[in-house]
């Protein structure tokens, strides 16, 4: 199943290190190819003899080893398909989400743009910390996807969470990412985010509370298996895909109608305002000779529902050359404070669109602005499917395997 896959593992300093020889095993017997870089402290828990042996490749830890021409870093990055760090200690993923490249392992992971996988293994109340725990936010939302420790006893005495999670979880995880990393391959995807801005004066406008974090993470996921991704968004992202920025409800409909035809999968995650003030003033607006200030607003357009009734819209026939049928597959979101599932079910019906995403808002641990969400997928025949809570980069991911499959 791993056949020609390049797997690059960084082992770091923590007892569950020799845990790991076991693991080079089964990737190298499902036919992967397996490079390790050690840290300066993991050759402490486990030699390098039995890595290379097992590896059957020479293992890295030295970084000014002159090999070739191309910094040791650079070439190891440029040769995996995947970065899987296990056991993780906190220093290195405190390295790793504050850019700090001190050693190989450090520097290989720094320079790394493909997908990463980290396994913690540590003490119960370093893996509590607030500082190990912001970290891991930070990669997280930068596309990195944890594997948890487990709870048991742990090498130092302590019982809790902390040990590295069962084996059999990573080389699942491995084994899913590398297999859905070219799943949407020639698929091209359109995807907003954020809150629209909706101008009443050159100073201020009208605004929600998202933050286009969910939208960024299906975008992000999106690109890792291995899609154009087109995010169009009112707020600024650094990807390595095209991002379109926007700013109100009528620009955002124009990038998406730009994009539409020629996509594969449009999903609508931006927060779009309902209405925008009629008419803008060109100039800041005074309080001075105003007691009172009455904005009219107009509605937007609902740019997915007219999405969804531009692909039902009969084709011409035959079609033009090289046009082809819209088959895109359309998904909306639906923030609900009350009545979700109800209110989700008479959207989705609403708007014609193929999947809806609901999300509860009124919860302040899932949805606006935080990094989690906990999501009820629903489809067009009626069928519902629970995600449970989790980083949103998690529930990206799952909103994909819903949707592909
Ligand atoms: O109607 P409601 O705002 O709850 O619908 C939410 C879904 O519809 C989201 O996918 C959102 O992006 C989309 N929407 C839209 N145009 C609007 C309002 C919402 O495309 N004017």
């Amino acid at each position: 199943m791993l056949r020609n896959k390049h797997i690059l593992i960084g082992i770091t300093g923590g007892i569950a290190a020799y845990k790991i020889c076991t693991l080079i095993r089964d990737f190298k017997k499902s036919g992967a190819d397996v490079k390790v870089i050690c840290s300066p402290n993991a050759l402490n828990f486990v030699t390098k003899l039995t890595l290379q042996n097992l590896s059957q490749n020479e293992v890295y830890e030295g970084e000014f080893t002159p090999r070739n021409w191309k910094p040791e870093h650079i070439s190891l990055a440029d040769w995996a398909d995947i970065m899987l760090i296990a056991p993780a200690t906190a220093n290195t993923i405190g390295k790793i989400a504050q850019g700090i490249a001190d050693n190989l392992l450090t520097s290989v992971a720094c320079a790394f743009s493909k997908k990463m996988i980290i396994a913690p293994a540590m003490n119960v109340n370093m893996w509590q910390n607030e500082s190990v725990q912001n970290n891991i936010k930070i990669l997280e939302a930068r596309g990195v996807d944890f594997l948890p420790p487990e709870r048991g006893f742990l090498a130092c005495g302590y019982s809790g969470k902390g040990r590295l999670c069962s084996l059999a979880k990573i080389y699942n995880a491995v084994n899913e990412a590398l297999n859905y990393s070219d799943i949407l391959k020639g698929k091209k995807v359109v995807i907003t985010a954020g809150g629209t801005i909706e101008e009443i004066d050159p100073v201020r406008y009208i605004s929600n509370y998202s933050s286009g974090k969910m939208g960024f993470a299906l975008a992000k996921s999106a690109y890792y298996m291995g899609a154009e991704v087109v995010l169009i968004t009112t707020k600024a992202f650094e990807a390595p895909f095209k991002i379109v920025k926007v700013k109100s409800a009528l620009d955002m409909q124009e990038a998406v109608n730009s994009e539409f035809d020629t996509s594969d999968y449009v999903i609508m995650a931006a927060a779009v305002a309902d209405y925008r003030v009629k008419e803008r003033s060109e100039q800041k607006m005074k309080k001075e000779n105003n007691d009172k200030l009455t904005l009219k607003l107009v509605k937007n357009p609902d740019i997915l529902a007219e999405l969804c009734k531009h692909k039902r819209a009969p084709h011409p026939d035959p079609l033009p050359k090289g046009a082809r049928e819209n088959d895109c597959v359309i998904v909306g979101f639906c923030a609900e404070s009350e009545n979700l599932l109800e209110n989700a079910k008479a959207k989705i019906e609403k708007k014609g669109c193929d999947y809806l995403v609901a999300n509860d808002i009124s919860r302040k641990d899932i949805g606006f602005g935080v990094d989690e969400n906990e999501v009820t997928i629903l489809d067009k025949n009626g069928n519902t499917t629970k995600l449970e809570k989790a980083s949103k980069v998690r529930i990206a991911r799952k909103i994909w395997e819903r949707i592909i499959n």
